[in-house]
């Protein structure tokens, strides 16, 4: 269960009301009015306390008044006076509230507003509203008991403008809603999630909001020369299959904006079988089709104005009699031949395929894939930015803008023609794997999918390091984050979608 976020006018009596306090003690100009209405009880309590003014950068402290209307007050500390708040730090500071007052059995009301977070723009209610909404997900459909401590259910964010601030949050509860799809089937376990139910999934969430929903088995990929996706596939008992998404919502000759998806509802390695330790992770390898079913579900709720094609290109990667070998020559949908030396760059082999099949048919003008691609992705750049490749400076700059305004970081890695040369193969058109002596892994593993775009304006977003958690986010618990939804809807709304 989430909780219900809204938008109000005022604070209300009888709940929890949220104001805020500066690091230096004083109050924000609502906490102001509140504590003129309570003749000064806020102040007082403040001078009472042991710890004060709760200092840290959202901080709480919880005080109890001798008003009826008004008896629990929460003060959080909005940091240094002067703090410049945006939306992803409103977002945070809404997370930050939920997290606080998230045992309570009362509704909460936050009489927060633009005025205390020095901010012209009203619409900071709903970020903060949408902060509280993401941080409140959590995956416990498997615990027979659930946590009865969590249990509040309404939180209430004022605003000056609520006909506005309703709107703003209206749009935002979509993309949770995508959000929340996307957290969902990448914490699947992989006995739950594979490529059959997956499509199933995408069927059933999207159908109904107007997408169509294609699927393809492997007698079709068959037909139509995947023989690098279904080589991946070949030693899972689990038919791979392709769910090809359609949300036509610019005009009929206006070409998409694809994007394409790594479905590999499990990833083993195959014969170069992973090491046992974290394998289990494994389950998270189709965090790329989860972001894209996710992202497509969004732009159906809110119904962009553009056509979106989503590929999501799912198999499982097992090591079995019938599985691909280290050594193996396959032919790719696109004609060039790869050498597999490795049968755990399979994500390559299964985008290749993919990201081929998705600029041959739809001619998009602009084609995004998303990946766990690469373990080095986690090195260079740890839990806090996806890896950005692309063959167009123009399409990275409005990726990188949205990364900025939705706190979903990327940071750009370079393409060259020395990483290129690095995946060459003696015997074939290319190998899977870079030669030894040729090092920056997610590179190489970039410039391979390079080869299937067909110079089609194009980004990868390699989100190994950011898709799951293991601590605590502002605005997400441990698990899985759901990155990607939120940067690339903001992208198609501000590039792609006709005002
Ligand atoms: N799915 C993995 C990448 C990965 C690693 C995702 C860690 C999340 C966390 C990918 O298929 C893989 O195995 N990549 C190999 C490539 C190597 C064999 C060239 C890797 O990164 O080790
Ligand atoms: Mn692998
Ligand atoms: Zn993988």
């Amino acid at each position: 269960m989430v909780v219900d976020v809204a938008i109000t006018g005022e604070l209300r009596a009888s709940c929890v009301n949220v104001v805020g306090v500066y690091s230096d003690g004083s109050l924000s100009p609502n906490a102001e009015l509140l504590d003129k209405e309570l003749r000064g009880a806020i102040k007082r309590n403040l001078k009472n306390l042991e710890k004060r003014p709760p200092a840290k950068l959202f901080d709480t402290v919880q005080l109890t008044t001798e008003d009826d209307r008004y008896s629990c007050v929460v003060l959080i500390s909005l940091g240094e006076p002067d703090k410049k708040y945006d939306r992803t730090e409103s977002e945070k500071l809404g997370a930050a509230i939920y997290k606080a007052t998230a045992k309570l059995d009362t509704d909460v009301v936050v009489g927060i507003n633009a005025e205390d977070l020095h901010l012209s723009c009203d619409c900071v209610s709903a970020h903060i509203a949408f902060g509280a909404l993401l941080k409140s997900w959590k995956f416990d459909k498997y615990k027979t008991e659930k946590d009865k401590k969590i249990i509040l259910e309404r939180l209430f964010v004022v605003s000056k403008n609520v006909e506005k601030s309703n709107e703003a949050l209206g749009e935002l509860k979509a993309i949770a809603e995508g959000v929340f799809l996307t957290r969902l089937v990448v914490s699947e376990p992989a006995n739950v999630i594979y490529p059959k139910s997956l499509a199933e999934i995408a069927l059933k969430e999207l159908s109904p909001l107007g997408v169509e929903v294609e699927i393809l088995g492997a007698d079709e990929m068959r037909k139509l020369g995947m023989n690098s996706l279904l080589a991946v596939a070949q030693g899972s008992e689990n038919e791979p299959q392709l769910a090809v998404l359609r949300w036509n919502g610019g005009s009929k000759s206006e070409s998409p904006v694809a994007f394409v998806g790594k479905g590999v509802t499990f990833d083993s390695g195959g014969i170069s079988l992973k090491p046992g330790d974290n394998m289990h992770e494994m389950r998270y390898d189709m965090a790329g089709s989860g972001t894209v079913l996710g992202l497509l579900k969004t732009v159906a709720l809110n119904k962009l104005p553009v056509n979106v094609v989503g590929v999501m290109a799912m198999v499982e990667n097992m090591p079995s009699g019938s599985a691909q070998r280290p050594g193996d020559i396959v032919k790719s949908m696109s004609g060039q031949t790869i050498e597999v030396l490795n049968t755990d760059a399979e994500g390559r082999m299964v985008l290749a395929d993919a990201l081929w099949y998705a600029q041959d048919r739809f001619n998009p003008k602009t084609i995004i894939d998303l990946a766990t691609l690469t373990g080095a992705i986690v090195v260079a750049l740890g839990h806090e930015f996806a890896g950005l490749f692309s063959n167009c400076d123009e399409l990275a700059e409005q990726i990188y803008k949205s990364s900025l305004s939705t706190g979903e970081k990327v940071w750009r890695l370079p393409l060259t023609e020395h990483f290129d040369r690095g995946i060459d193969s003696e015997i074939a058109d290319m190998q899977n794997i870079a030669k030894s002596n040729i090092r920056g892994g997610s590179i190489t593993a970039a410039q391979f999918l390079k080869r299937f775009v067909n110079e089609k304006r194009w980004a990868h977003i390699d989100i190994a390091g950011v898709e799951t958690s293991d601590g605590d986010l502002f605005i997400c618990s441990k698990g899985s984050t759901g990155f990607g939804v939120r940067l690339l809807y903001d992208f198609l709304r501000e590039n792609c979608a006709k005002q």
